[in-house]
């Protein structure tokens, strides 16, 4: 079998594996936790792999292929939102995961800001904050910095507040279910990161332009090419906007940054 059969069966093989476990967590049927670590660490592993990268410039961007690379995309994403909401209900219980967790995914958020550094001075908003507000943390703990999580899903807002009151009760985190239009500290905000899978995140940027201040920096996370099967992918900005202060790559991560700061 040519390599590049192999990897679009690779693909075929994540993709039932996914779908699998959503129908399992959507039927109240028991996850097994453990298993989907082990897949999202393959699945992680098959992203960042060069090889890989090599087959995905070859293979044709046939209708299926197309909606394969979308399916992945969306699934994989819920499959990491299954993930933080276990990792949220067994806090406590597992600590040294988490520790590994936090040390996994440290290296790429001291790195997010490029030149740009956060400070205790700053107001950094996260968009898509997640069950287990992993960056929240990391950036209040870090920097001092008053730091404001946002979330359309009620269990994500939930426990995200969950496990800050355990983690970090003593940082300057808030977090809450509503847009950017609703935040009343938008135009004090110095610093916002989008989570990389938030599908709709260049429309939310858009709207952004009129919400905020002069000199607001935005950390764009997304994956272009073979990392497109995990992330949304970086789009075209109005350039009467939006420009690109700095690209941060991370070849052994799952997930690239852009800064954008508003053309003056
Ligand atoms: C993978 S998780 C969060 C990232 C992770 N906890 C971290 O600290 O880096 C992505 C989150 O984005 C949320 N989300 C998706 N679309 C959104 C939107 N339009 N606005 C706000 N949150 C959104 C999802 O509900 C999910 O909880």
């Amino acid at each position: 079998m040519k390599d590049v059969d192999l990897f679009i069966k690779k693909l075929h093989y994540f993709d039932k594996k996914f779908k699998l476990i959503i129908n399992q967590n959507n039927n109240d049927l028991k996850v097994e936790y453990l298993e989907l670590c082990e897949l999202i660490d393959k699945y992680s592993s098959f992203i960042t792999n060069r090889e890989n990268e090599k087959h995905w410039n070859y293979i044709k961007q046939s209708i299926e292929i197309i909606a394969l690379i979308e399916n992945l995309r969306n699934n994989s994403s819920v499959c990491i939102q299954i993930v933080e909401k276990h990792r949220a209900f067994v806090l406590g219980l597992e600590n040294e995961e988490i520790t590994d967790y936090f040390r996994n995914i440290e290296d790429c958020i001291e790195k997010e800001f490029g030149d740009f550094q956060i400070n205790s001075q700053s107001k950094v908003i996260m968009v898509g904050s997640g069950a287990f507000p992993l960056t929240l943390l990391m950036v209040a703990e870090r920097t001092g910095a008053e730091v404001f999580g946002i979330d359309i899903d009620d269990e994500a807002i939930h426990l995200g507040r969950y496990v800050v009151s355990r983690l970090g009760r003593h940082l300057a985190i808030q977090i809450e279910k509503k847009t950017v239009g609703e935040l009343t500290v938008m135009k004090q905000i110095s610093h916002i990161i989008f989570s990389s899978t938030v599908s709709n995140k260049y429309a939310i940027l858009d709207q952004l332009y009129a919400l905020t201040n002069k000199d607001v920096l935005i950390a764009m996370r997304y994956g272009n090419g073979l990392k497109s099967l995990f992330n949304y992918p970086k789009q075209k900005v109005d350039e009467n906007k939006w420009q690109i202060v700095e690209e941060i790559i991370h070849p052994h991560n799952v997930f690239d940054v852009i800064l954008y700061q508003k053309v003056q």
